[in-house]
């Protein structure tokens, strides 16, 4: 298929008003990826956890699967903040207890924090998705010139009408607006008043021209058709894939979003940066993370233990506020049953 080279002639090709969010980590598997492409959608990979090679590998997989169109994003690079051996002291203290319950050696954080960012940008350059959209600021005009070089479409992510217009003037060719629903980090990189997806989207729809978007608790078709009416181009959904039969969501995660009991909460217990997830014991005991990407850096040995002992507890597990209406079935039933 020949790329569409304006956001009208990505329009052109999708069926479906809904963009997969893209899920950094292990529910945005290339199989959920294709799917949501397969289904009309625009398909996506939340690249920012993944060294180059295995980003690569990623965006290979979702090709060999469709020849439609997909988007990778990334997290902008963020400066690492320094940290005092005292308040690593006070962060390991305070994640220690759950190293101890699952046998894991004591909390100690690594050299590398986060994963480079040019590396992983050249990886986007040569195997040119369609689409790359960024979370937590605007990249470089470099960076958004390379990939108007490469014929790929650019989206940043704001949380208010000023971040909005800040990327509307970085030049990129659109913009997620996310509300305060939404699971997973804030996107933006200003203080955030959580804003409702409908009524930011309407306010950021009057004030740029750009295509808009709306992510943060979509979950039904009807919600999908008041973002639209709001001004809206697409709808961006995470949650409501959660439990689509090709996610990577743990199984303990699983359960916690079937069973429905816990209620969400913004954190930085697990990354350092604010989150919406469901409450957990972590979420609870952690007063005083490291700040992103430090905090995220020393929470994964945890994490990855956690999933394999089945303990939802120590995992995070990333949620929106609409949650209990996510659907356990097929992609792109899920795609389907959030169309207009
Ligand atoms: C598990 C999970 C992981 C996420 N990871 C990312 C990410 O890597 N990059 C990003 O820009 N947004 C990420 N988000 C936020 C989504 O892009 C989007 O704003 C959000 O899912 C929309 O709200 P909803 O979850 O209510 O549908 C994530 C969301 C979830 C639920």
């Amino acid at each position: 298929m020949t790329r569409p080279r304006s956001w009208p002639e990505l329009l052109a090709r999708l069926r479906a008003p809904v963009v997969l969010a893209p899920m950094a980590g292990d529910v945005g598997t290339p199989a959920l990826a294709a799917a949501v492409t397969r289904a009309g959608g625009l398909g996506s990979l939340g690249g920012a956890y993944l060294p180059p090679q295995a980003l690569r590998a990623a965006i290979r997989e979702v090709r060999a699967l469709t020849d439609g169109p997909l988007l990778v994003n990334l997290f902008a690079p963020q400066p690492v903040p320094a940290v005092t051996p005292d308040t690593v002291a006070v962060a390991t203290a305070e994640l220690r207890p759950f190293h101890d319950a699952l046998s894991l050696p004591p909390p100690t954080l690594p050299d590398r924090v986060q994963e480079d960012f040019g590396a992983q940008l050249n990886v986007v350059l040569e195997e040119r998705p369609e689409v790359f959209s960024v979370a937590f600021g605007p990249v470089t005009p470099d960076a958004l010139a390379a990939l108007r070089a490469r014929g790929i479409l650019t989206v940043g992510t704001a949380t208010s009408v000023s971040e909005a217009l800040a990327l509307h003037d970085s030049g990129v060719d659109a913009i997620t607006v996310q509300g305060g629903a939404a699971g997973g980090h804030r996107g933006g990189w200003q203080e955030d008043a959580l804003a409702g997806t409908v009524t930011l989207v309407r306010e950021v729809a009057r004030a740029t021209p750009l295509p808009v978007l709306a992510a943060g608790g979509l979950m039904t078709a009807g919600h999908v058709r008041a973002a639209l009416a709001a001004g809206a181009t697409l709808a961006q959904c995470g949650t409501a894939f959660l439990l689509a039969d090709e996610a990577g969501t743990a199984a303990p995660y699983r359960h916690a979003l079937l069973e429905g009991t816990r209620d969400t909460v913004l954190t930085r217990a697990y990354s350092g940066r604010a989150a919406r997830g469901l409450r957990t014991i972590l979420t609870d005991a952690v007063t005083h993370p490291l700040p992103f990407p430090h905090q995220n850096a020393l929470t994964r040995p945890l994490r990855t233990a956690g999933a394999h002992a089945g303990q939802a507890d120590v995992l995070s597990l990333w949620a929106g506020t609409g949650y209990r209406q996510a659907q356990a079935t097929g992609a792109a039933q899920i795609v389907a049953g959030l169309t207009p």
